[in-house]
């Protein structure tokens, strides 16, 4: 393989720049070609295509969001789309990519490669943390990170208030984010679209522990959860002030998927885009590079959605126990 190409799809992660920079410095190295594809398969299906080298890559470890631009692309998940980006592709004499992602992107990598025959190996970039194969995906510390602080800044106005503060993660479909900024933050629950929500238990136990005494509590609840609470209508939120308990609801946002990435991103964005395309270069396709136990793992494309990566239940039950 002579020519590769690389892009970033799907919700932006801090760490895909870095992630970037490793692709097309390891492509460098081998004396290849290396091609970015600008907004995700948008770009590949527009022929935003565009040859980089070394110094293209250069300053960007630090940044977050991606110097290729991102998207969620609705034609590229039609065969006809993907045939013509393939062709795109082909004329440039690209034969493989590198897709830093989540799920989406790589069901779309994996139809391109079944399809049009294009080698792909999948980084995993997101923040959510929601793909199987692999500890970390790239940009979820720095989400949590990113999260954490805005926890700890919102304690101290709710001690001073005494006050129920409801904190909205993101995780739309996932609670590792709440999991981990809940443990990290103190919270005295979590709520994640994994378990049904205990609404009437929660809210007893806020109502409780308000009458010890209490200054102030905190539920960290993924955004998925707070939505979705009732289909058709309320949210925990909504159910916590009709209970009477003198609450706010913060919701931290998209300031999640931005600003600097942390070390642990950084370096697994290295690890991880150097380790893409050595595996590209070794023939291998339809794979993601993943980090496991501290190493590097390739797992089927496939299996990173079809299986359901667990929440850690001992740290979610341990959260609880913290909390009194
Ligand atoms: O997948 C990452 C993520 O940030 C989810 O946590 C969130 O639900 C979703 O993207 C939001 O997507 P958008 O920015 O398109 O609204």
């Amino acid at each position: 393989m002579d020519c590769i190409g690389v892009l970033t799809s799907g919700g932006d992660a801090p760490g895909m720049n870095a992630n970037v920079r490793a692709v097309v410095r390891t492509a460098c190295a081998h004396g290849k070609k290396v091609f970015g594809i600008r907004n995700g398969y948008a770009g590949m299906l527009d022929d935003d295509i565009f040859e980089m080298d070394t110094r293209s890559v250069g300053g960007i470890i630090g940044r977050g969001g991606t110097i290729l631009g991102t998207a969620r692309c609705s034609e590229f998940r039609e065969p006809e789309g993907r045939e013509r980006a393939a062709r795109n592709l082909r004329d440039r004499g690209i034969e493989g990519i590198v897709v830093c992602g989540g799920d989406g992107s790589f069901h779309g990598a994996h139809a391109l490669y079944g399809e049009q025959g294009i080698s792909v190996i999948g980084t995993p970039g997101t923040i959510d943390n929601d793909l199987a194969g692999t500890d970390f995906t790239i940009g979820f510390d720095t989400a949590v990170n990113t999260a954490l602080q805005a926890i700890d800044k919102i304690r101290d106005t709710a001690e001073s208030h005494r006050r129920i503060f409801i904190v909205e993660v993101m995780g739309r479909n996932a609670g590792f984010i709440a999991l981990a900024v809940g443990t990290a933050g103190g919270a005295d629950a979590i709520l994640v679209p994994e378990m049904l929500p205990d609404v009437p238990g929660t809210i007893e136990m806020l109502r409780e522990r308000f009458d010890e005494g209490k200054r102030f509590s905190l539920v960290v609840v993924a955004e998925g959860v707070e939505i979705d609470t009732y289909k058709g209508g309320g949210s925990f939120m909504y159910e916590v002030r009709e209970a009477g308990l003198e609450a706010r609801l913060s919701i931290i946002g998209h300031q999640q998927r931005g600003g600097s990435p942390t070390v642990l991103d950084r370096q697994i964005a290295t690890l991880l885009g150097a380790a893409a395309v050595e595996e590209l270069l070794r023939g291998g396709t339809d794979k993601m590079a993943g980090y496991v136990s501290g190493r590097i793992q390739f797992s089927n494309l496939d299996y990173t959605w079809l299986y359901q990566k667990p929440l850690d239940m001992a740290q979610y039950r341990l959260l609880h126990q913290m909390a009194t």
